[in-house]
């Protein structure tokens, strides 16, 4: 009970002064309660609606390509997972699911894939400058990877709005059990102030739950998001995939993962927050959840449906029969049956 009230008042601490210490994350953390969370979300929700009333921003994801050159332990489309079925679409492909997004009203069109030498930068700037051309009140994001910052300032130059590069945990030790030597997490640090200097509206974020993953870990995270002070922070629940090293691992749990999402928002009152397609995976409800624990944000799927299998990251992924209108439908009626609903709208970041 004593520990209780230590707990809530940490959460109160977090929504005066906006932070905690490493061990005051830590606490409250490990020290988590089903009644410590509800606590944490109504209060995450005040700052939400505060900020973004009752509005859900929708991001049309395109994946354009699943290709990668990187080994990352746990996910389905690494480079030594010879079972994945590579596919890229072509210009006139990602131009299409651009059109059909905006008929459906996305203002915002994501592109993401696997780190692909196929796409040169001087490709993606070709794409970027097309894209808006034809649709100038459109932004434009990117989640293409670990880059220069020459190739970041291009895309920027060629009209790329914003940037996402999950940092997926802050620790070192840690990020090198989760990733092959080559990579390690203070170039990927890095790439995120590059990215920000240059003027993107930038988003990190990371797994929740991922393999050998700690308290501690995740109370770094929150420090280093703190300082980064993104624009948007795209967290979910690890989820094994049945080709990778992690196969066995458990995955990480839809309550973490609300509790996060409750602690990012009493952070970042400001902040653009998804409720991302891996939390729906692990819960027929769970964006849902994640809306009503802070989130503001849902990013259907635009790609075409012959490919949506083939973007595997982990297993039992949601949607990916589906064409656009039916997730863009579907995220309608989801939001509303919880009292929200879906703008249609650029969706910039308050936090600038
Ligand atoms: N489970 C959950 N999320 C994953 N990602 C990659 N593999 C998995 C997995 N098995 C996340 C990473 C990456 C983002 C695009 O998807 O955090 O940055
Ligand atoms: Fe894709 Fe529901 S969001 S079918």
């Amino acid at each position: 009970m004593k520990e209780d009230k230590e707990l809530q008042q940490l959460i109160d601490k977090l929504h005066r002064e906006r932070n905690l210490s490493h061990a005051e994350w830590t606490t409250l953390i490990a020290g988590r309660t089903p009644e410590l969370a509800e606590y944490l979300f109504s209060l995450a929700r005040e700052e939400r609606h505060q900020y973004y009333g009752h509005g859900v921003y929708v991001r049309g994801l395109i994946e354009f390509t699943n290709y990668c050159r990187n080994d990352c332990l746990y996910c389905g489309i690494r480079k030594s997972n010879l079972n994945a079925n590579r596919y890229r679409l072509t210009e006139e492909e990602i131009l299409s699911c651009c059109q059909s997004g905006y008929s459906l009203g996305f203002r915002t069109f994501v592109l993401q894939g696997g780190e692909d030498g196929f796409y040169t930068d001087d490709k993606m700037v070709h794409l970027i400058r097309k894209i808006k051309t034809l649709y100038p009140d459109c932004a434009i994001t990117l989640s293409i990877g670990e880059k220069s910052r020459e190739s970041y300032q291009r895309f920027f130059d060629a009209g790329a709005d914003r940037y996402l590069l999950r940092h997926e945990t802050y620790n070192e030790e840690h990020y090198s059990r989760l990733h092959p030597a080559c990579l390690n997490a203070k170039a990927r640090q890095q790439c995120l102030w590059d990215l920000k200097e240059i003027g993107y509206q930038v988003g990190t974020g990371f797994m929740v739950g991922s393999p050998y993953q700690t308290p501690e870990h995740l109370a770094e995270d929150m420090l280093f998001i703190h300082d980064l002070n993104p624009h948007m922070v795209g967290i979910g629940p690890f989820i094994p995939h049945h080709d990778t090293t992690f196969a066995n691992e458990p995955a990480g749990t839809l309550e973490l993962t609300l509790f996060m999402l409750g602690l990012i928002r009493l952070m970042i009152p400001k902040v653009l927050l998804p409720a991302t397609t891996a939390l729906g995976t692990i819960h027929p409800r769970g964006r849902e959840m994640g809306i009503q624990a802070g989130a503001n944000v849902v990013m259907p799927n635009l790609s075409p449906t012959s490919v949506r299998k083939d973007y595997l990251l982990y297993d039992n992924k949601i949607c990916t029969g589906d064409e656009a209108a039916e997730c863009r439908h579907c995220m309608e009626r989801r939001m509303e049956s919880i009292g929200y609903h879906v703008v249609t709208s650029r969706g910039d970041s308050l936090n600038n």
